[in-house]
């Protein structure tokens, strides 16, 4: 075994192969440049580009909508169970109970041919929202809001948390959220994803793993941490002293940094314009420009730039959604990315095992338990 290419947190290490994203010279799903993507496109159009490889044709994507929208729905059961989940269990709990539930009532749950990963796919990524939407509703004592399976994923997503016609800018802010989400190459989410996927075990399998891994604020979780210190800092002058004072202890401060996008996070910048037309919209100004200053204070003492989850956490904030529900959001559009993983790894499966560099206990004999000193 070649001990020496180990790196804690396999940072730099090439763990597999991908013709699904790349990083080397901006974000690109599939070759396209995410700006572009995020400017032209839809979520569902990027989530069936995704999956196929392709970009849609005219009736492909009204195919894919279509399947999207008919699968719009969820078991009695599950609803039932989302009624009798605890109140204050974590929303992402929520979800991965969710993914795992949806499972239950998938016929094809334990096929993992390549035709039913590509359906269930769909299923998951049309049923996630109203997981998440109707456990909202139901944990606020409200009625459940079906959908309306004619409209869009970011615009159902509005529509049933609030049972309200949302504004056509609201959902296209969404939507490019969803958009940038969707896939990021082997992040650990994804990884862990692949790593169940090796074991030929099925997708909802790799899918609830996934959220566990996403979970965690130094990936997904990052985008609902931001409101930590961003509902508590009122003004310019107390968040610079606040930056200086957390990088002193130490601190992380959510939302900056990145493992693989050293000098800037592309899908940061795409999103910064939404935010401040957002804010501007919705008179969260002061949280605007708080937001400006620790970027310039963080970029300044340490040199580190904001990651997506820094403006995507505002966004969601701008437009009115409760914080727990930002990383589910981020569930739902990873779920494609998620699944073309899965997909992609069966296409070519090896078992993802590695080696671990030992550094116990030297080699010793058993001790009787009446030998054992207290
Ligand atoms: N705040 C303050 N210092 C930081 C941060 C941060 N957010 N990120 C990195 N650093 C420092 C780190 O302490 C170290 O400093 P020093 O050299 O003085 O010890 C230096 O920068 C290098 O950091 P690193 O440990 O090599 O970075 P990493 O590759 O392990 O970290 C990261 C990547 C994302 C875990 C980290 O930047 C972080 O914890 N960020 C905050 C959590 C976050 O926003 N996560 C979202 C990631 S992007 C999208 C997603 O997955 O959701």
């Amino acid at each position: 075994m070649n001990e020496t290419i180990y790196r804690p947190g396999l940072e730099g290490i090439v763990a597999g192969q991908t013709s699904i994203s790349s990083i080397a010279d901006g974000l690109r799903y599939r070759g396209y440049p995410i700006e572009q993507l995020a400017q032209h496109s839809s979520f569902e159009e990027v989530a069936y580009l995704v999956l196929h490889g392709e970009l849609p044709t005219q009736g492909q994507l009204d195919q894919f909508r279509n399947q999207i929208g008919q699968a719009m729905e969820l078991p009695e059961e599950i609803t039932a169970t989302l009624r009798s989940i605890p109140p204050g269990v974590p929303m992402m709990d929520v979800m991965r109970t969710g993914a795992s539930l949806l499972g239950h009532w998938d016929e094809q749950a334990q096929d993992i041919s390549t035709e039913a990963t590509l359906a269930k796919a769909v299923r998951l990524v049309a049923r996630l929202p109203l997981v998440m939407c109707y456990r909202h509703r139901l944990r606020q004592g409200q009625q459940v809001v079906p959908p309306r399976k004619d409209q869009s994923l970011a615009y159902n997503i509005l529509w049933m948390l609030r049972d309200q016609e949302p504004q056509p800018d609201h959902v296209r802010a969404l939507d490019v959220t969803l958009i940038l989400y969707v896939e990021h190459e082997f992040n650990a989410s994804t990884f862990t994803a692949r790593v169940v996927a090796s074991t030929l075990s099925d997708l909802h399998s790799a899918v609830t793993a996934a959220i566990g891994a996403l979970k965690g604020p130094l990936h997904g979780g990052a985008n609902e941490r931001v409101l930590d210190y961003l509902l508590k800092l009122r003004s310019p002058e107390e968040a610079a002293q606040w930056v200086g004072q957390a990088l002193q202890r130490k601190e992380r401060i959510m939302g900056f940094g990145h493992r693989v996008y050293r000098t800037g996070d592309p899908r940061a910048a795409i999103l910064a314009p939404y935010c401040e037309q957002l804010a501007a919209q919705t008179g969260n100004q002061p949280m605007e420009a708080v937001a400006a200053r620790i970027e310039q204070e963080v970029r300044q003492q340490k040199n580190i730039p904001p990651n997506v989850d820094y403006p995507a956490g505002r966004l969601y904030y701008y437009l009115g959604l409760a914080v727990d529900l930002y990383t589910p959001l981020f569930v739902i559009s990873r779920t494609v990315g998620w699944s073309a993983h899965v997909l992609e790894q069966q296409a070519a499966n090896r078992l993802i095992r590695p080696r671990a560099r030992y550094v116990g206990a030297q080699p010793r004999d058993y001790v009787p338990l009446e030998q054992r000193r207290e």
